[in-house]
């Protein structure tokens, strides 16, 4: 099988890590190069354990997509046939904190990309299957109420700085395949949960706060709405799209499984009791505690993934429940991972961000 050589950004975060381990696995004939900033999100140890045939195919490059001088120099060291944009910065909250961070990276970051990614295309040759492929959110199109879903034509309606840099983007995206003609494509995917991900999320914030005995801060009322799907779901997702998307399109991406947030609580608690042996008084569930919500936050996101399942034949595989327990079990069992990227950054963070707020 011929060799082909991939850029992917943002490959040391979570969703990018879960990827790159995947698509060395499920395409043997790919190359995959990742540029990351290593931000307290990347962690360039996610990658020491792959297997010799798969760490052959396997290259890191630290660095900024901000730096276009750096994208030349990969832009004309590796003969890339396609992109899979990850990087961000990727947390609400954060945000919510420190919003300028969003603009470099999401909005001038991807800016840079796709300047550096056009030139490339068109010297040499405009190539028939090269693929930018922009990973997105569904937050870029706003929050909904109990009724309806995301399609691939409702309008963009941002909520926070990290949506609305999103959405910037996405627009970008756009413009350079209707301007210019570089084939991008943009997918919009919901909430995604597995290994890898960074415990300021929900998810593993709540499994690594169980285990550990500590308040569980669940924002407002605890009845806001996330369509959840596990990362390797995603990643098949995004496969199919670079290989059988059409250019210029956008296509949504979800799990059709809506959970409010402290229905996650309750049973992160219940499947967590079970392994820990805790019952009665002293379950987890005694730790939850109702906190002051985020500022502007979406109450509902739900997909219609109807495009992509209809045009690509694609569908999750993972039941929610069921990757839900292999996601806590691979927490349990990689306490290393966890100690590892919870540094000095990390624990400053959670001050800040939970000292706020009233319990
Ligand atoms: P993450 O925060 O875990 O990882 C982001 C990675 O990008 C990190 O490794 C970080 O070091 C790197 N990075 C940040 N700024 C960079 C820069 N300027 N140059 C190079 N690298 C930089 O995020 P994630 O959850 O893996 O999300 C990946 C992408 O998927 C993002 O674009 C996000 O918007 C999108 N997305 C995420 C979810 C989700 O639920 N996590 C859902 C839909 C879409
Ligand atoms: P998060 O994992 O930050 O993802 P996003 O904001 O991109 O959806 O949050 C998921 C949901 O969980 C969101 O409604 C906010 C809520 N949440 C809490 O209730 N407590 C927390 O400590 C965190 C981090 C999130």
């Amino acid at each position: 099988m011929k060799k082909k050589t991939i850029l992917v950004t943002g490959g040391a975060g979570f969703i990018g890590t879960n990827f790159i381990r995947h698509a060395l696995a499920v395409r043997k004939n790919w190359h995959i190069v990742n540029i990351d900033a290593l931000t307290y999100a990347g962690n360039p140890a996610n990658f020491d354990d792959l297997a010799p045939d798969h760490a052959e195919r396997y290259r890191f490059i630290r660095g900024d997509i901000g730096n276009a001088s750096l994208l030349e120099r990969i832009f004309s060291e590796e003969n890339l046939e396609g992109i899979f944009h990850f990087a961000a910065e990727s947390h609400v909250d954060r945000s919510i904190l420190g919003p300028e961070r969003f603009l470099e990276t999401n909005v001038i970051g991807t800016f840079r990309l796709l300047e550096e990614s056009l030139k490339f295309w068109e010297n040499t040759g405009k190539p028939e299957g090269f693929r930018f492929l922009h990973i997105s959110t569904d937050e870029v199109y706003g929050s909904l109420g109990t009724e309806g879903y995301f399609t691939e034509i409702t309008p963009y309606d941002p909520s926070s700085p990290y949506s609305a840099s999103k959405a910037a983007s996405d627009h970008f995206v756009k413009a350079y395949f209707r301007t210019y003609g570089l084939p991008t494509i943009i997918t919009n995917c919901s909430n995604n949960y597995g290994p890898y991900q960074f415990p300021e999320k929900l998810i593993p914030l709540m499994i690594l706060n169980i285990l550990e005995e500590k308040p569980l801060p669940v924002y407002g009322d605890g009845t806001n709405i996330r369509d959840w799907l596990y990362v390797i779901d995603h990643c098949d997702a995004l496969i199919e799209v670079f290989e059988e998307g059409k250019p210029g399109d956008n296509y949504n991406i979800g799990g059709g499984a809506e959970r409010q947030n402290i229905e996650i609580v309750h049973l992160l608690c219940d499947l967590m009791d079970a392994r820990l042996g805790r019952s009665g008084g002293g379950s987890s569930q005694r730790l939850i505690r109702f906190v002051t919500d985020r500022p502007g936050h979406d109450w509902r996101y739900a997909i219609d993934a109807t495009k992509i399942r209809k045009e690509l034949g694609w569908s999750p595989n993972h039941g929610f429940e069921e990757a839900l327990e292999t996601t806590i079990d691979w927490y349990m069992n990689n306490m290393d991972w966890v100690n590892t990227v919870r540094s000095g950054e990390y624990k400053k963070w959670i001050e800040i961000n939970y000292e706020g707020r009233e319990i």
